[in-house]
């Protein structure tokens, strides 16, 4: 299969519609553009309809949308005009101006539009690590207060923890995730009740801090059947890791809704392909205030000081000196460009089905090294998580980090890019806690279905030669 040129039809818009059928969809488009923010009027360059990932180089198998996304040209394009404009008048740009000033107003409206909420609902942040941190040090957690977290949790969440544990005595109890040839087979009831099960110790927990999608295993956890768990252990806030979701899965249907979660905190700059330095944190109660959260990260807790009791916490904590806000502003172009190619049910098709040609190619050789859940629709995402093994002797599993980076080393010597990714397999037999490392595949909304042949062409060959 000959590799994609930059600019061709499967790495544009168009070439993108035709893949996945969704040109009427696209058409229509759904998405509410403000008069002052259309498209138009921010990428004249766009216009053509022409926006590809031509950065990316010919040639390039980029499967690591989990770790960084990259940018379409629309995207590219608009962060650049953007700054043009701030140069060209500063102080406007930070004060005034509709689409950079340090309230963002504007942009925090389209990005409640994207997600089917309020504009007081949204702040705009760096990334993920930020609404996490800006969520779990505003809460207003007392000494012996219980949060329950997973042994796969990212650092974003166990940092904050660890804090707020150091300094004023939070307890943190940590739940593990079953072994992987446990989880690869499970669905989703099996999975959340094996991980947060009716307890004593998990019972009136003040908050329950999960992914949404574990970028260690690949596992998608449904946010109504969390928010279920969380009812029903009397849990009272559901603080959602937000990063491998946002950009790959719908955040508008009933099983994965983001207003399931009282905070949600995801990334601009991954499976969005947004521009570095952007995320969203979503809050449910568009009134939350001192004493109940903080504003820890701001230039308004003033506001709450002085009476006044309505002042919006998502503002609060979008004032806090000068931010990134071109590259908001280019983070709503990604969101337009998702509009663009079908909407985001349409991009979670696309982006699972691409993952499931993955998955099968591992699943049809050596089902034992899968690690990401495989029966269960709802536990699935575009991660796609294996042990390495031998392609000659399938049983044959690996489970170290010299072998796992020697075959990133080795795709990306072909010109594919993936990654290795650890985590601690606490439930495994041998009760060896120690970190297993595996192979991870992302399939963003750039690759095609050629793309996933070529990789899984190269992976069968550098299994065959695994030592
Ligand atoms: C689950 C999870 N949380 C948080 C992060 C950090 O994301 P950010 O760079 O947006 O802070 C990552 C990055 O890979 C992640 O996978």
């Amino acid at each position: 299969m000959k590799p994609q040129k930059p600019g061709s039809s499967a790495t544009t818009r168009r070439g993108f519609l035709k893949n996945t059928g969704a040109v009427s969809a696209a058409l229509a488009g759904t998405f509410g553009l403000n008069d002052a923010f259309s498209i138009e009027a921010q990428t004249p360059s766009s216009s053509s309809g022409q926006c590809g990932f031509s950065q990316l180089p010919h040639g390039f198998v980029y499967l690591n949308s989990g770790t960084e996304g990259s940018m379409p040209d629309c995207v590219v394009n608009n962060f650049r005009d953007g700054l043009h404009k701030w140069a060209g008048n500063p102080t406007h740009a930070y004060e005034t101006d509709a689409v950079f000033n340090k309230r963002q107003d504007l942009n925090r409206e389209t990005v409640g539009k994207f997600l089917g909420v309020e504009k007081n609902n949204i702040c705009l942040t760096d990334n993920t690590t930020m609404g996490l941190s800006m969520t779990l040090m505003g809460l207003n957690f007392q000494p012996g207060d219980r949060v329950v977290a997973s042994n796969h949790e990212h650092n974003a969440i166990l940092s904050p923890l660890a804090v707020q544990r150091a300094t004023m005595g939070l307890e943190v109890i940590t739940r593990a995730f079953p072994p992987a040839h446990t989880l690869r087979d499970m669905n989703s009831d099996e999975l959340l009740d094996t991980l947060f099960p009716d307890s004593p110790s998990l019972r009136g927990a003040k908050a329950l801090c999960v992914s949404h999608v574990y970028p260690t295993t690949g596992v998608r956890l449904p946010l109504k059947a969390l928010r279920r768990k969380a009812d029903q252990l009397n849990i009272r806030y559901l603080v959602v890791d937000g990063a491998q979701a946002m950009g790959m899965i719908d955040l508008g249907t009933d099983n994965d809704n983001i207003t399931l979660s009282d905070f949600y905190a995801c990334p601009g700059h991954k499976w969005l392909n947004g521009p570095p330095s952007t995320g969203v944190l979503y809050l449910r109660n568009a009134n939350i205030r001192p004493p109940e959260f903080h504003p820890t990260l701001s230039q308004r807790m003033g506001e709450y000081t002085g009476g006044n009791e309505v002042f919006p916490m998502a503002e609060a904590l979008q004032v806090r000196g000068c931010s990134n806000t071109p590259g908001f502003a280019a983070m709503i172009r990604a969101l337009h460009f998702q509009q663009e190619m079908g909407g985001p049910a349409q991009i979670e098709k696309q982006i699972l089905s691409m993952s499931q040609r993955v998955k099968n190619h591992i699943l049809n050789r050596a089902p034992s090294a899968m690690v990401s859940p495989h029966l269960d629709p709802t536990l699935k995402s575009g991660l796609s998580v294996f042990f390495p093994f031998n392609w000659d002797k399938p049983k044959q599993l690996f489970t170290d980090k010299a072998r796992a980076d020697w075959v990133v080393r080795e795709l990306l010597k072909k010109g594919i890019q993936i990654r290795s990714i650890g985590f601690t397999n606490a439930g495994a037999k041998n009760n060896n806690a120690e970190k297993m490392y595996a192979l991870r595949v992302s399939t963003g909304i750039f690759n095609t279905v050629d793309q996933v042949e070529i990789f899984n062409r190269a992976l069968t060959s550098v299994l065959k030669n695994i030592a």
